[in-house]
């Protein structure tokens, strides 16, 4: 009886208080609940690492808030596994209960928080897997990318390579979706600008024993090769191409992944190798040395390209809450907020495709120590062709 009363009371007392209140005022005071889900070990955990960093980074400069609230983090390690996706996701979703899905990098595992995404009508952005599909035959109002399709930094290098009067070209890359649209991408640039031939070698994803397949472009001696791996996959090739001795006859090319994030654990393996990708060093532009002033002083470690989409994907949420000031239930408000958003981004300002991915200016790179150093604009603000979206 006591205890009843006691619970009336106070129920009481807080309805109350609550009609004092502005209606709004109760929603807005709990937190934004954001789901990071990424891979924090195996071949991207680097990768997984620099994209929280990124974000955290962009959430800090505004205080920790966005629209007047704070941010809850609710992390979970997809390990880059594509059969733990679906339980991983649902982790955040039906556990955790999440506002907005911030993931991942692995576009086999998109594809699985795609579908969840999708069924549970789940805000979410991914900060980096280039997944076609994600923005193009699956895109839908609540997905929206910060990064690129995989079709997006490959493609233009197929002209780069065409106009130098490369023909014959060998392509080598893990066997899974990202490497299968990476090629494609590379491949329809190259045909189109007047390249002959694409012959396509495979590896299944992780595996980074690279000794039979080098061999046998040793054999082939094609023109050029052209490669799509990232993280420790990536270190590791560069180290076997050069140590195979094939960078002095058959120069070796790939997009900017190749590159970006392992310079440091390559020795100089990697001096001159060229890359197309949507960031660079030395763009000098006054956004990104504020940004990696920022970055350095908070990490005590360079931001590189999976650093700034972290970063971005804070900036998109921060312009979509801010445009509902807080109130993240006004769902087609936040989404318009979103798609209208141009982000003043490190790479250089971008908006939104119709189908929530960036359209963005393509950089070709070529590694002068321990920089992937801006050479020219490979594409001026290339979007991608979104092949079966309809929104
Ligand atoms: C992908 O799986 O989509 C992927 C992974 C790592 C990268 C780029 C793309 O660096």
């Amino acid at each position: 009886m006591n205890l009843n009363r006691r619970h009336f009371l106070t129920q009481a007392s807080l309805l109350t208080a609550g009609a004092l209140l502005p209606k709004i005022a109760f929603g807005q005071a709990q937190k934004i609940r954001v789901g990071l889900m990424l891979p924090y070990t195996g071949t991207f955990a680097q990768l997984g690492v620099a994209i929280t960093n990124g974000f955290k980074l962009a959430v800090s400069e505004r205080g920790g808030k966005l629209g007047g609230r704070e941010l809850e983090y609710f992390t979970v390690d997809d390990e880059a596994d594509p059969s733990k996706a679906p339980e991983n996701t649902n982790k955040l979703v039906q556990r955790d209960k999440v506002d907005v899905l911030v993931g991942t990098v692995h576009s086999g595992v998109q594809m699985g928080m795609v579908k969840i995404a999708k069924e549970n009508n789940t805000l979410m952005i991914i900060p980096n897997a280039g997944l076609d599909a994600a923005t193009g035959a699956l895109c839908s109002p609540n997905i929206f990318r910060t990064s690129f399709s995989n079709w997006q930094p490959s493609y233009p290098m197929g002209k780069v390579l065409a106009d130098r009067g490369i023909r014959n070209v060998v392509s080598l890359a893990w066997k899974y979706g990202a490497g299968e649209e990476a090629i494609g991408g590379f491949t329809e640039g190259f045909i189109k600008a007047g390249g002959k031939t694409v012959r396509g070698l495979w590896i299944p994803f992780p595996n980074a024993e690279f000794q039979a397949l080098l061999t046998e472009i040793a054999s082939i001696k094609p023109d050029a090769v052209f490669v799509f791996f990232a993280g420790a996959g990536a270190a590791k090739l560069i180290k076997d191409y050069a140590a195979a001795g094939l960078r002095k006859t058959i120069p070796l090319y790939g997009s900017g992944f190749l590159t970006d994030g392992v310079l440091d654990a390559v020795d100089n393996a990697a001096e001159g190798l060229e890359t197309t990708l949507h960031y660079a060093d030395g763009l000098n532009t006054k956004r990104d040395r504020e940004f990696r002033a920022a970055y350095r002083k908070a990490y005590t470690s360079e931001p590189d390209v999976y650093a700034v989409q972290g970063f971005d994907a804070g900036l998109l949420l921060a312009a979509g809450v801010e445009g509902v000031k807080g109130d993240i239930t006004k769902r087609k408000e936040l989404i318009a907020a979103m798609e209208k958003a141009k982000i003043d981004s490190p790479r250089g300002a971008w908006i939104m495709s119709k189908a929530h991915n960036p359209i963005q200016d393509i950089y070709l790179r070529k590694v002068v120590g321990k920089e992937n150093r801006f050479v020219s604009i490979a594409h001026k603000a290339l979007a991608d062709p979104a092949r079966g979206c309809k929104l």
